[in-house]
């Protein structure tokens, strides 16, 4: 079992627009696809799937359990939802989408009901989103080591979390970069543009070639066929030691997203 290096992200995509960049996305070469109980477009992923005619067998679908389907009786039963949604008789991630401290649910509890869904084929690997190190413990802790696949966490040039990221690689958990384009920031960049002429690429290929070649995997969005196609073409891009050297220059601690109530004490 393992995590697909790349994928497509699908936040803030809803009704056609969703559908058409999974189907552009499928049809250019995707196999996996990033989904999640709160961006309310399973159904619409379930749709491109469907109509894309690629075997289930080929595909890799994540979907994040939402906050509110925390507790032990709803965890199981929002996945199950989650499966007609999508139109798949099981996951193969399912991920914690927020560790929520103080949401009134333990950790232990939601952890243990995410490994239930596991237990009941319902999801394949399981594994956590926006953990930071000691949480990231305690969920270990709760399901037994070598359970965990991977900690989806925001990740980019300019918020390359060293420290997390080493914790993960020390534990064998995946790193799953999301934003890894900071959501559009980095692709101004003047060091990634000029490392991205060098080499006849685009920005956003140098930026998911920098995650790619830290071992991360990637799950950019994109509501365009050429970006997502071009996106793709990253996996061909290899930077030297000095171009990762000035990417890791970047670093900036510019994180755009820390929903409160949500997010925990970042490292
Ligand atoms: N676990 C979590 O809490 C969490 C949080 C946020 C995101 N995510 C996941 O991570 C995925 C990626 O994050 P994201 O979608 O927020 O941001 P992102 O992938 O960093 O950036 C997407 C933005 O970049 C643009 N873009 C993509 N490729 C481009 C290219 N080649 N050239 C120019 N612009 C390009 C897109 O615009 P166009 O449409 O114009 O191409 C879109 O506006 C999400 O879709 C979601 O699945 C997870």
């Amino acid at each position: 079992m393992s995590i697909p290096s790349f994928g497509v992200g699908t936040f803030r995509l809803t009704g056609q627009t969703v559908i058409d960049s999974v189907r552009n996305a499928l049809d250019v070469g995707y196999r996996a696809v990033d989904t999640a109980q709160i961006y309310g477009n399973e159904a619409e992923v379930g749709t491109a799937i469907a109509q894309s005619g690629v075997p289930r067998a080929d595909l890799f679908i994540t979907t994040k359990i939402w906050t509110e389907n925390y507790a032990k009786p709803k965890l199981v039963a929002s996945l199950r939802e989650s499966l007609q949604k999508l139109r798949t008789e099981y996951v193969d991630l399912t991920l914690i989408h927020w560790p929520a401290p103080g949401n009134g649910v333990q950790l232990a509890e939601y952890m243990a009901a995410l490994a239930e869904a596991k237990a009941l084929g319902l999801t394949r690997q399981i594994g956590i989103s926006n953990f930071n190190i000691e949480l990231t413990k305690q969920a270990i802790a709760a399901v037994g080591p070598g359970e965990i696949a991977t900690n989806q966490i925001e990740l980019s040039p300019y918020l390359q979390n060293p420290k997390l990221t080493a914790y993960l690689k020390e534990q064998g958990i995946a790193v799953t970069s999301y934003m890894t384009l900071a959501y559009g920031k980095v692709l101004q960049d003047p060091v990634l543009t000029r490392i991205a002429a060098k080499h006849q690429a685009t920005v956003a290929q140098v930026a998911l070639a920098w995650a790619l070649q830290l071992g991360y995997a990637v799950i950019p969005s994109s509501t365009k066929r050429e970006n997502l196609a071009s996106n793709l073409l990253a996996r061909e891009l290899r930077l030297d030691a000095d171009d990762m050297a000035q990417i890791a220059a970047l670093e900036r601690n510019g994180r755009e997203v820390s929903p409160a109530g949500l997010a925990p004490v970042w490292d």
